[in-house]
């Protein structure tokens, strides 16, 4: 069937664009791809290939290789094997490439933009006007960071070797979006497209030949998502680099639990949209087909949870379906289509499959009527679901798929707490003429990209990614970069070696000497008992036991309370009352408190070091105490300096990147330095207003008597900072699990650095550690700054329409 002839109306004339370049492309490969591997073409190993068709037709566009782990292998090698030459060349060089790279892209733009809506099955006017364009735009704009990378990261090096894994959504711009700042730092990679669409991939490694890139510089190798796995799991990989759904993003998070790979995820979303009833209407419903029908719904960040204002729900619905009568699903090649083909049957089953559930669960359904879709190929008509309850599937999960559901709000409070009830926190749109209104929904959305009063915008310079579920690490900008790159030092720095007596960070025979607390002490010639510190208050452990604590001599220095899971639980819940709080406070008002920490600090120092001296002995300790003051007055002058940057992306908007709060952390402090390591840890994260739950070493827990005095003496609000004593790795293992902490770091032995990753996939908090290697904290240099500041935040880019 020819183009034409799959028209649903015969109103409007055709205007399909001319698909012989990339026919004559196919057929000069024999409709047949291998590898691309070390600079060459090769065979599938184990012989196998699959299929990749045009959604729109069913035709089969060619046979891909399909990747077995021999495949990842010989790829992993070729990237190791160039590393080095990749290094030596040095930014400026690498520049060059990327610079090419772009041209390439833009010189084969029509090409790359045919091909990818053959294989994508997404309009045509789609993959030329943004996924092609903006895939040039990303290797000009990461050559420029190769060119400067020296200067602006100074101390930095690459990963090493990348593994990524891109969905099919974005083909080619996912890509870019992976290969560029990889490439720019300095790393080398093996990527892995989608099966179901990998042949913009495929393209795009004969532009690396054409740029003469170093062989093994970019390695494709194709195939489902056991060849993923394989990647995934391969030994010599650093990194991995994941976009696509939560579930796998949480499988890999769990596999690369036990390696020190670096991870980055980009995941799922269920993105509002939200629509107060001063809004331009009109605007906003334009802004809608942009947000849900762009790419047939397949978005991540699709605004495919509709928020309207009550008072303009029922105006505002019957525009949208006006709208929607007009939208124009067909033939993706045709130019003038709006809505072109799901990508592949067992997405459309998906997409049919929860609408149908959210019928079933008492939204009402509405597409426009007289519908008729194309014939032959993967088509669903724009949808439109009301009255749909918060708690429904499909107001909770990713449909993925041209379907909006709508919910009312009455108030900007209803607004704000319907757009952050869902476990994603992607992107969110906001649409109000009031200024005020807009940027302060945006401020308190729970979500990595706001657009105010537009949608689905995208630039290299502003980073990408998401809060919560939704993943971690940022893709674009600065922050994008930095995902590729980590300090010298750090991935120079030896095991972590704790001593085996005296007390290490693990859970140490002392504590099996637990005995009932009687509450009074008096039988005991101890120093000192503490008790836990929770929401500002000084409190007894639930288990009612604590242990002993001795010094380096093996003499009672005191008791600390051992806490269990319900004193973390309560230990959360007072960090996650006071987060709304602290993070509001002004950064001038953290600030005046920690500059008063330093202070009492410093008062109390000679009975502090005193105390720890008989743990570390008296050097240490008066080394570590007169560090912790200069780190608290670090961490007080950074808390109003840490601050975001003002992007200007190619259209008329600014982007405000915020350094946001990540919310309520728990940490595990570590052992070989029981103050400075606690003050370290626990500072910067207060500092840039998170809320915190401290489990300080096993070998001293007497820090929460030494510090909650001074926190009390400082007005440090309640629940700021939590203490619970006990056995780190039990308090380790129920910080992970929860359910509402928002990340986790944890600086204990490398065991307690892979149960942190592996147990923490539940909400997917974001996690930080030292993965068992040793820092010095008493060098500012490693353990104080901005590596750590940037650990304690997460970018918010809140796009404004700026200009005509
Ligand atoms: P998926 O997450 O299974 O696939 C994404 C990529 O991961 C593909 O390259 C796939 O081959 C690979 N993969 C699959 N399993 C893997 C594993 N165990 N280890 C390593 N790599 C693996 O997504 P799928 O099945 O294509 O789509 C299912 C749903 O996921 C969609 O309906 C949508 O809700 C969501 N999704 C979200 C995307 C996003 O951009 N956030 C993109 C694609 C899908």
């Amino acid at each position: 069937m020819s183009v034409t002839e799959k028209f649903v109306s015969m109103e409007w004339g055709a205007a399909p664009e001319d698909p012989r370049e990339v026919v004559a492309w196919l057929e000069a490969h024999s409709r047949k791809f291998g590898h691309f591997i070390g600079g060459e073409w090769r065979q599938a190993a184990e012989g196998k290939y699959f299929e990749s068709a045009d959604p729109s037709t069913g035709d089969v566009l060619a046979s891909v290789a399909q990747g077995s782990s021999a495949d990842i292998d010989a790829a992993v090698k070729a990237a190791r094997g160039a590393f080095s030459g990749w290094q030596k060349i040095g930014g400026r060089a690498r520049a060059r490439y990327l610079y090419a790279l772009a041209r390439l892209v833009q010189k084969h733009s029509r090409r790359l933009a045919v091909l990818e809506t053959m294989d994508n099955g997404k309009p045509i006017r789609e993959s030329r006007d943004l996924d092609i364009p903006l895939v040039s735009r990303h290797f000009y704009y990461h050559a420029g960071w190769a060119q400067i990378l020296e200067s602006e990261f100074p101390g930095y090096i690459a990963c090493g070797v990348v593994g990524q894994i891109i969905p099919w959504n974005f083909p080619l711009l996912m890509l870019a979006w992976k290969i560029a700042p990889a490439l720019a730092a300095g790393n080398t990679v093996v990527l892995k497209p989608a099966e179901f669409t990998p042949l913009t991939a495929l393209a795009f490694a004969e532009l690396c030949v054409e740029a003469e890139l170093p062989a093994g510089v970019v390695n494709i190798v194709t195939g489902d998502g056991t060849t993923g796995e394989a990647l995934v799991m391969h030994e010599d990989v650093d990194k991995i680099a994941f976009t696509g759904s939560t579930e796998v993003g949480r499988a890999i998070r769990k596999a690369t639990a036990t390696s020190h790979k670096r991870l980055s995820l980009e995941l799922g979303g269920k993105s509002p949209f939200v629509i107060f009833e001063d809004a331009d209407l009109d605007s906003a419903v334009e802004g809608l087909v942009d947000g849900i029908w762009l790419n047939q719904g397949q978005v991540c960040c699709a605004g495919s949870r509709l928020l309207v204002q009550e008072s303009v729900s029922e105006a505002l619905l019957e525009k949208v379906r006006r709208r929607m009568s007009t939208l124009r699903v067909g033939a993706p090649l045709d130019k003038a289509i709006d809505v072109g083909a799901i990508v592949a049957r067992v997405q459309l089953e998906r997409i049919d499959r929860l609408v149908k559930q959210g019928v079933a669960e008492g939204a009402t359904c509405w597409q426009p009527p007289n519908f008729a879709l194309p014939s032959r190929g993967l088509y669903f008509p724009p949808t439109l679901l009301s009255n749909v309850q918060p708690a429904s599937a499909v107001a909770q999960q990713e449909i993925f798929g041209p379907v909006l559901a709508a919910m009312t709000f009455r108030t900007p409070h209803e607004a704000v707490e319907l757009a952050n009830n869902t476990t994603y926190g992607l992107a969110a749109s906001v649409w109000s003429e009031s200024v005020n209104v807009a940027l302060q929904v945006a401020a308190q959305v729970k979500a990595g990209v706001v657009w105010v009063n537009s949608t689905n915008l995208f630039d290299a310079a502003c980073g990408f990614g998401g809060y919560r579920e939704s993943g971690y690490g940022r893709e674009g900008g600065r922050e994008g970069m930095l995902e590729y790159l980590e300090p010298a030092w750090f991935a120079k720095a030896p095991a972590l070696k704790l001593e085996k007596s005296g007390g290490a960070n693990g859970d140490g025979e002392r504590v099996e000497k637990a005995k009932k607390s009687d509450g009074s002490n008096g039988t005991l010639s101890i120093d000192r008992t503490v008790k836990l510190y929770i929401g500002g208050k000084q409190a007894r452990p639930d288990s009612g036991y604590s242990f002993e604590v001795r010094g380096s001599d093996g003499k009672l220095l005191g008791e600390a309370p051992l806490g269990n899971r319900k004193d973390i639980r309560n230990a959360v819940e007072a960090a996650r009352k006071a987060a709304d709080g602290w993070a509001k406070a002004t950064a001038h008002n953290r600030a005046q408190i920690l500059y008063y920490i330093a202070e009492n600090f410093s008062q109390r120092s000679e009975e502090i070091a005193g105390r720890l001296a008989r743990v570390v002995g008296a050097k240490q300790a008066r080394r570590e105490v007169s560090s912790c003051v200069e780190r608290v007055f670090s961490y007080a002058a950074w808390a109003d300096k840490f601050d975001g940057l003002v992007h200007n992306p190619p259209m008329r908007n600014i982007s405000i990147a915020m350094n946001e709060a990540i919310g309520t952390a728990g940490v595990l402090c570590p052992a070989d330095a029981p103050i400075l390591g606690f003050v370290s840890t626990v500072m910067p994260l207060v500092a840039m207003g998170n809320t915190v739950v401290a489990i300080p070493s096993e070998r001293y827990p007497l820090v929460i008597g030494d510090l909650y005095q001074v926190f009390e003496t400082s007005d440090l609000p309640g629940g700021v900072i939590n203490m619970v004593s006990g056995r780190p790795t039990e308090l380790l293992r129920v910080l992970a699990e929860h359910a509402d902490l928002d990340a986790l770091w944890s600086f204990g032995d490398e065991t307690q650095s892979v149960m942190a990753k592996s147990l923490s996939i539940g909400n997917l908090k974001q996690v930080f550690t030292n993965e068992g290697r040793a820092i010095d904290w008493f060098d500012a240099a490693q353990s104080e700054g901005k590596w750590w500041l940037r650990h304690a935040v997460q970018v918010k880019n809140v796009w404004v329409p700026y200009g005509e």
